[in-house]
């Protein structure tokens, strides 16, 4: 018997409908109901879906209805933007400590995830070092499953962090060492290397990690948006996009920036089941670094498509204060939460 939420099909379709009333996505999505309905029991689920949209019909509100406590989760998207973690300089090695641990979080009002963590945030902690910098990861896994913390940059097998090869895969209650050098300069990210390897990443085992090149980059305010997504019932599609894990969370509060300021953005895509993600600005464009490998932008847009993996460095300033909209091109990840604001003051 074919399971009405199993299916991209079935979730495009509860889109459309959504659409029709005019209603706010992501309430849908809170009530979605696991997998195993069927028949009757999932039509009644989406008539009464149906029913809590008309309720919302013509109120023109984007986003979500209600809000996520950051204190539950422990970790606010706002704090995450703008929060580097330089480790500690000791003896000419820059140094971390990251624990992986099992850790429920809230990703859209009301839809709470089962997530792994590293040192309980998704995305896990921003590192970032210099170019050239020795580097030290004491990773202690206090999950349930094993893991492993794979960096994206240049380095010898022992550190990559792969099953079966040096530090590979790590048990729950084990530890390991990673060390490399920080290079090439650029944006990268880490993630775990454990099998299955898409749960793995999904589950929110994922980083940025950014090498600054010797000579820095011009200051700017700074932040870092990882695009990811959270597969609530297990089908292996997300049901809740975002930036920085909680769904419309720069909806709800617009990211502030100052006017004619330079706005640096790490953008990553942690994204899996969906093979490409984006992001576009309204009312602007941006230089883009791909990899942020090269100190010359590629492009001069306001519209830029990752892959899985993928990232790069955009720069940009605001002519005009007000309220800017960033979201997904991807217009359906937009609609599950995937879209946010900046708010240009003086
Ligand atoms: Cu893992
Ligand atoms: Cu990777």
């Amino acid at each position: 018997m074919r399971k009405l939420w199993d299916s991209k099909v079935s979730r495009r379709r509860l889109i459309g409908g959504a659409a029709a009333t005019g209603a706010a996505l992501p309430v849908l999505h809170g009530l979605v109901p696991h997998e195993g309905l069927h028949g009757q029991e999932a039509e009644a689920a989406a008539e009464h879906i149906a029913e809590r949209h008309a309720a919302h019909r013509g109120s023109g509100h984007l986003g979500a209805i209600g809000r996520v406590d950051p204190r539950a989760n422990g970790f606010d998207p706002h704090e995450i933007l703008r929060d580097f973690d330089e480790g500690i300089l000791l003896g000419g090695v820059r140094e971390w400590e990251i624990v992986a641990e099992d850790w429920e979080i809230e990703v859209a009002p009301g839809v709470k995830y089962a997530a792994w963590t590293y040192n309980r945030r998704v995305p896990g902690p921003t590192l970032r070092a210099r170019e050239g910098e020795r580097l030290r990861i004491r990773f202690i896994n206090g999950g349930t499953h094993p893991h492993t913390m794979h960096f994206h940059g240049i380095h010898r097998a022992a550190s990559d962090g792969v099953p079966g090869i040096g530090p590979g895969n790590v048990g729950p209650g084990q530890s390991a060492v990673y060390e490399f050098d920080a290079t090439p300069f650029g944006l990268h990210l880490y993630h775990c290397h454990s099998t299955p390897l898409a749960e793995h990443i999904a589950k929110g085992l994922y980083g940025a990690f950014v090498i600054d090149p010797k000579g820095g980059r011009p200051p700017a305010d700074e932040m870092v948006m990882v695009m990811n997504g959270f597969d609530t019932n297990f089908d292996r599609s997300n049901e809740v996009y975002a930036v920085n894990t909680v769904a419309f969370a720069y909806m709800e509060e617009p990211i502030r920036v100052k006017r004619e300021e330079l706005v640096r953005i790490y953008l990553v895509n942690a994204l899996e089941f969906d093979p490409v993600n984006s992001f576009h600005v309204h009312a602007n464009f941006f230089d883009y670094y791909p990899t942020g490998t090269r100190l010359e932008p590629r492009d001069f847009t306001d519209t830029v498509v990752q892959g899985q993996g993928e990232r790069g460095i955009l720069e940009l300033r605001f002519p005009y204060t007000g309220r800017y909209m960033f979201h997904a091109h991807v217009s359906e990840f937009a609609e599950l939460g995937w879209m946010g604001f900046f708010e240009v003051v003086n």
